[in-house]
């Protein structure tokens, strides 16, 4: 049985005042759920995110991180620094990083390996543009992005990879993949995986869907059995919408 995970990404977005507010609104709209719920505050705010949540069974994670413990990196933030607050899981590889901080499938490979090494769990981004889809070729980038940043891992790291598909011209677009989209790249990704090492393996990694989920139209992408859950970026930022599309789940 693999885990149902809705995970919020809230970008570059809420001062500490707007995260306190909606921190406590997340808290006490929770419903009773099995899947696991994460908020992803930017950095600024994690450490009080962790402390207003610490009654909650909302996970609280990172939206990035460097590969280094420490060093001269100016605005970076480290895995042990993560630690050091509560933090153990992190986003890796989202294609805003990939577009406007030029991380390339080399450089997320050894993030992945830095947070792997301090015992993080790590929920991989990556996906399509709308050309590589127009021409076809989707489904071979979305390979090699997996080949290029997570195939030198050993079969016992995945048990803290969650995967993230996100067709980039779906993400903040309001044009979402349908769930037949959906579902054909997840089965692809779990073909690939069972390929590269077995089918036990393959079966037991969360893949979550993102792109525009929202209330409306999760439940029919979380009803196909390759989606696992979903990484919510604008929807996250709206506690009804959010829980909305947890009670999707
Ligand atoms: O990481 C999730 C995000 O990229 C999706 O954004 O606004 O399309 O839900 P959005």
């Amino acid at each position: 049985m693999r885990n149902k995970i809705v995970a919020g990404n809230w970008k570059m977005n809420k001062d500490r005042e707007e995260t306190e507010v909606l921190l406590a609104e997340l808290a006490a709209k929770l419903p009773d759920t099995t899947a696991e719920v994460m908020v992803a505050p930017t950095f600024v705010n994690l450490q009080e995110a962790v402390r207003l949540l610490e009654n909650s069974t909302i996970q609280v994670i990172a939206q990035n991180m460097h590969y280094a413990d420490n060093g001269a990196f100016t605005g970076e933030i480290s895995a042990p620094m993560l630690n050091s607050i509560g933090i153990d899981t992190v986003i890796l590889g989202h294609s805003e990083r990939r577009a406007y901080f030029g991380e390339t499938d080399e450089l997320l490979a050894k993030k992945v390996a830095a947070a792997l090494e301090k015992n993080m769990r790590v929920i991989f981004c990556f996906g399509e543009e709308l050309e590589d889809r127009k021409s076809g070729k989707h489904f071979e980038l979305v390979e090699s992005q997996l080949r290029n940043a997570l195939f030198n891992l050993e079969a016992d790291d995945w048990n803290r990879i969650v995967l993230a598909y996100e067709p980039v011209w779906a993400i903040g677009t309001g044009e979402t993949a349908s769930p037949e989209q959906a579902q054909e790249m997840h089965a692809f990704i779990r073909k690939v995986i069972t390929d590269k090492y077995n089918g036990e393996l393959a079966e037991k990694i969360s893949i979550l869907y993102g792109g525009s989920v929202k209330p409306g139209n999760a439940k029919e992408i979380f009803s196909k059995p390759d989606v696992d859950g979903g990484l919510i970026g604008g929807a996250s930022l709206v506690a009804d919408d959010f829980m909305a599309i947890v009670e999707a789940i």
